[in-house]
């Protein structure tokens, strides 16, 4: 990358992996920030920013998930430093030109060129350390990029392809996530669909699903990966009509019979693996699915199917319950 100044970058809770990338920079490493939060909160990224500066850095090393890729994001729109991310999740933002910040409650998200990181570097080893339950949900997260990229209104078919194929190896992976021994293959079949689905994400334009989650992560502090692994389902059986072959790709890939629905499918997955099923369990209230309806509806999209109103409460409510999809 033509760099000798890294600010590297990671959560309070990987601060020891992101010593060890710092020790292995050795004298090009300037620093450490240890503050990367979920929803890139702008706060930090204006402290992270204003430390990258002070420190003279030239390039930022984010090691860790998709809140710590963001926050270099933030730093790379202001300054445009390059930077070297290295993925310990299943996220896939190291793939994307996509950036969020969240001002007083509300997320904002853009595409920009300037945040695509320049490097990736996937260890599978490096995920080892993901706990299960996380393991599963950042994993359905990465379906849901690949699901929404099978009827994105600028897909292609070598989009189409990689999304089969990611869906394919996370759908192999996440019940050999689960097991109690740990399994290397699974870590490795993870983090490959997770780059597959990540590209999707970068490549195409995202609907309904990723807007929901946009909404209740950023206005209501949800965490990101449960809850699109609560949602993913019922976006899927609102889409379902509207997009039946991007369904039925999703069925065979998950290799579930023609008489599952992709939806059911989904579900079917998150609940076989013990991931959370509604976002009641999230922590939401429920007065705030009317807020949240508000906030999702105030822009249009594309969405295969029209946006409306009841139909969109209704979806809400039951990923509010946790049913499984009709
Ligand atoms: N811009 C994009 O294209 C894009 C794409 C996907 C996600 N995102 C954003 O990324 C954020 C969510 O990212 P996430 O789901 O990866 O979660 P995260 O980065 O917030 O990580 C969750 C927790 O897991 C820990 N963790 C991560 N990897 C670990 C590992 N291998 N071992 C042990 N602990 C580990 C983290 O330190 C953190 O405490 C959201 O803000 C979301 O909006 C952005």
């Amino acid at each position: 990358m033509g760099c000798n100044r890294a600010l590297v970058l990671c959560t309070p809770e990987q601060y020891g992996l992101a010593q060890r990338v710092s020790e292995l920079l050795g004298d090009k490493s300037v620093g450490i920030f240890d503050r990367a939060v979920m929803h890139v909160p702008l706060e930090t990224a204006q402290q992270a920013r204003a430390l990258a500066q002070d420190l003279g850095a030239d390039c930022a090393v984010a090691v860790g998930g998709g809140s710590t890729t963001g926050l270099g994001k933030a730093i790379a729109l202001e300054s445009g430093l390059p930077i070297l991310a290295i993925p310990t999740t299943y996220a896939g933002s190291e793939m994307t030109p996509i950036y969020g910040i969240t001002d007083n409650g509300l997320k904002k998200t853009g595409r920009d060129a300037r945040v695509l990181p320049r490097t990736v570097i996937y260890d599978p080893e490096l995920s080892y350390s993901l706990p299960v339950d996380l393991s599963v949900t950042s994993a359905i997260n990465a379906i849901a990029h690949a699901a929404e990229g099978l009827y994105a209104v600028d897909g292609n078919p070598i989009i189409d392809l990689m999304a089969a194929e990611g869906i394919a190896a996370l759908g192999r992976a996440i019940p050999r996530l689960k097991q109690q021994t740990h399994v290397p293959e699974a870590r490795h079949d993870a983090l490959y669909g997770a780059w597959l689905c990540g590209s999707v994400l970068g490549h195409v334009g995202m609907a309904l699903h990723h807007k929901l989650c946009h909404t209740l992560g950023g206005s209501f502090n949800l965490p990101h990966a449960q809850t699109h692994t609560v949602v993913l389902p019922h976006a899927l059986a609102y889409n379902a009509s509207a997009a039946p072959l991007a369904m039925q790709r999703i069925q065979s890939a998950l290799g579930v019979h023609s008489t599952v629905s992709a939806a059911r499918a989904v579900y079917d997955l998150a609940h076989g693996n013990g991931a959370p099923t509604s976002l009641r369990e999230l922590g939401l209230q429920e007065q705030d699915l009317h807020k949240a309806l508000e906030i999702a509806l105030q822009n249009q999209y594309p969405n295969p199917r029209p946006l409306m109103r009841e139909p969109l409460l209704a979806l809400l409510q039951d990923a509010f319950e946790g049913r499984r999809p009709h």
